[in-house]
């Protein structure tokens, strides 16, 4: 399990080399996240509409290496969008990957766009 985390690396926004079109804007639940399949990884994808904001990571908790984070609650910590795992309450930064109440391994983000009501993921090849 250790090998499928270190799949992950966060992308940053002028790294991105492949705009991934995941699906279209209705297909993820409004505040709310759906996993999504991008090669051999697989990626959870939030709709956080009450901050008008769409964030991707890994979909991989790195607590007990469980694919639930699309399965997460949203919120928010000053200003910083979060999501809370579904097993165990673990939250990370959406913006930065970081565990916000814990010492686990940052998780890995991804850039989104929207355009012409399609999602985009952003990732580094
Ligand atoms: S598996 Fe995510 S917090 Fe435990």
């Amino acid at each position: 399990m250790e090998a499928l985390f270190q799949q992950y690396s966060p992308v940053a926004l002028d790294k991105v080399t492949v705009w991934f079109k995941a699906c279209q804007e209705h297909d993820i639940p409004e505040n709310g996240g759906a996993c999504v399949k991008y090669k051999n990884k697989q990626i959870a994808l939030y709709h956080f509409k009450r901050k008008q904001k769409w964030y991707a990571c890994q979909n991989l908790c790195p607590h007990k290496m469980e694919m639930v984070l699309s399965r997460g609650m949203l919120g928010d910590s000053e200003g910083i969008a979060k999501v809370a795992c579904p097993m165990h309450k673990r939250t990370f930064s959406l913006e930065t990957g970081e565990n916000l109440n814990g010492d686990l391994p940052s998780i890995a983000t991804f850039p989104v766009k929207v355009e012409n009501g399609f999602v985009y993921i952003g990732f580094s090849e």
